[in-house]
C-alpha cells in the first residue's frame, strides 16, 4: 500500500487525458476557452498505461478518467479498455459532461466501467445554455436517462453558484425520487481560468445544507463512504441520494486517498497544489519503472497535509488555472 507523511492510504489516481471541451462552463473556462495544449504534450496513452500499470503495483486501485471532456480524446474507448484490464485496478470511473455518450453508455458497460459522475448544473434547457454557453441540453439528458437505463451506478455533479443554478436544487433532489442515483452539490472553486470571480463563500456546503433541509426538515443523513468528498443524504422514501462536496471549503482532506495527473503529465498531489514533478518529462528522459515508482514515493512523503497548505506552498500563489487545464 501506499502511504503519505500524514499516514493517508493513496489509492486513487485521476487521470485528465485531454484539457479540450466542447462546452465553456462559466465556472471553469472563460467564453473564449483557454490555450490548449498541443497534442505532442499529451501523455500518449501508451504512456498512461505504463504509468498505471506502475503505479497500480505501489496499490492506487482505484482510477477515474476525467478532462477536459475525456470522449474528445480519440481512441478513449480502447484506453478505457486498456485500463480496466490491468489486474491490479479494481475499478475504472469516469467523469464526464455526458454530450458525447448519449449513443455510447451500452459501451461503456461493455468496457466495464464501474460508474460515470455526470457534470449537469441544472434541469431548464436555458440556464444550461447560460451555464455552458452551448445548446448541448438534450444529448446529456439522454446520456442521464441510459445510464440510468443499463443500471451503471450514476452520480450528478451539480456546481451551486449564486444567482445562477440556486432554483435546480429542489428539481435535482426530485430526480432521486424514483432514481438510483446519487446527486451531488458542489462548492464553486477558483479553477475558472481567469482568476477573477464573485465571492465563492456564498453558497457554501453549510448554507446549501442548510437550503435543503429547509425544504426537506426529514432529510437523513446516510454513510459516507471510506475517502468521500461528499457527505451525504437521503428523503426519506427516495430511493436515491444526495451529497454535499465542500470542495472550496475543503473539509475532507484528511482522509483524501487520491493523486492526480494533468493532460501534460503534470502529477499533483493536491487539486490546490501547482504540481509536483512531471511524469511525462521523466518518461520521455528515459526513467526505468523503479524510477517512477521511486519519484512518486518520495512525492509522497512531503504532501501537503491539506489544501490550504497546498495552496499556499503554490509558486504561483494566485489559482486561475482551468478545471480542464487540471483535470477535474
Ligand atoms: P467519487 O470517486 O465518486 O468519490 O468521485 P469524486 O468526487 O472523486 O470525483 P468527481 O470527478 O465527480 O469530482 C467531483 C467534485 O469533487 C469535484 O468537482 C470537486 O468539486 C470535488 N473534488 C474531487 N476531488 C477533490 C479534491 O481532491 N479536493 C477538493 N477540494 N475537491 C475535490
Ligand atoms: N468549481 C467546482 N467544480 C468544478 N468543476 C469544474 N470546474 C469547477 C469549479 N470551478 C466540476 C465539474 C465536474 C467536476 C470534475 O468538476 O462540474 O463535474
Ligand atoms: Fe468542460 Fe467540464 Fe469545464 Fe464544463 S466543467 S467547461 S464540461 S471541462
Amino acid at each position: 500500500m501506499l502511504y503519505d507523511n500524514h499516514g493517508r492510504v493513496i489509492n486513487y489516481l485521476r487521470i485528465a487525458v485531454t484539457d479540450r471541451c466542447n462546452l465553456r462552463c462559466h465556472y471553469c473556462m472563460p467564453e473564449e476557452g483557454i490555450k490548449y495544449v498541443d497534442r505532442s504534450n499529451l501523455l500518449t496513452f501508451e504512456e498512461l498505461e505504463r504509468v498505471v500499470t506502475i503505479f497500480s503495483r505501489l496499490g492506487i486501485d482505484k482510477i477515474r478518467i476525467t478532462g477536459g471532456e475525456p470522449f474528445l480524446r480519440k481512441g478513449i474507448n480502447d484506453f478505457l479498455e486498456s485500463i480496466v484490464a490491468i489486474g491490479r485496478v479494481k475499478s475504472t470511473h469516469i467523469t464526464t459532461n455526458g454530450t458525447l455518450t448519449h449513443d455510447k453508455v451500452g459501451e461503456l458497460k461493455n468496457l466495464g466501467v464501474s460508474s460515470v459522475n455526470l457534470s449537469l448544473d441544472s434541469l431548464d434547457p436555458s440556464r444550461f445554455f447560460e451555464i455552458t454557453r452551448r445548446d448541448n441540453f438534450d444529448r446529456v439528458m439522454t446520456t442521464l436517462a441510459e445510464l440510468i437505463e443499463y443500471e451503471i451506478p450514476t452520480k450528478i455533479n451539480m456546481v451551486v453558484m449564486n444567482r445562477h443554478n440556486i432554483d435546480d436544487i429542489l428539481p435535482m433532489i426530485e430526480l432521486t425520487k424514483h432514481n438510483e442515483i446519487s446527486v451531488r452539490f458542489l462548492e464553486e472553486m477558483p479553477f475558472n481560468g481567469s482568476g477573477e470571480h464573485d465571492d465563492l463563500s456564498t453558497w457554501n456546503h453549510i448554507h446549501i445544507l442548510d437550503y435543503i433541509k429547509s425544504n426537506h426538515p426529514g432529510l437523513r443523513k446516510i454513510n459516507d463512504g471510506p475517502n468521500s468528498t461528499s457527505s451525504n443524504y437521503q428523503v426519506p422514501g427516495y430511493v436515491g441520494n444526495i451529497g454535499v462536496i465542500a470542495s472550496f471549503s475543503r473539509t475532507f482532506c484528511g482522509t483524501c486517498n487520491r493523486l492526480r495527473l494533468t493532460p501534460i503529465g503534470l502529477l499533483k498531489t493536491c487539486l490546490y497544489d501547482d504540481g509536483v514533478f512531471n511524469i511525462r518529462d521523466l518518461i520521455r528522459q528515459g526513467a526505468t519503472d523503479a524510477d517512477l515508482s521511486h519519484t512518486l514515493i518520495e512525492a509522497l512523503s512531503h504532501r501537503a497535509k491539506d489544501g490550504y497548505e497546498a495552496e499556499q506552498k503554490r509558486s504561483i500563489i494566485r489559482v486561475s488555472e482551468s478545471m480542464a487545464t487540471i483535470g477535474g
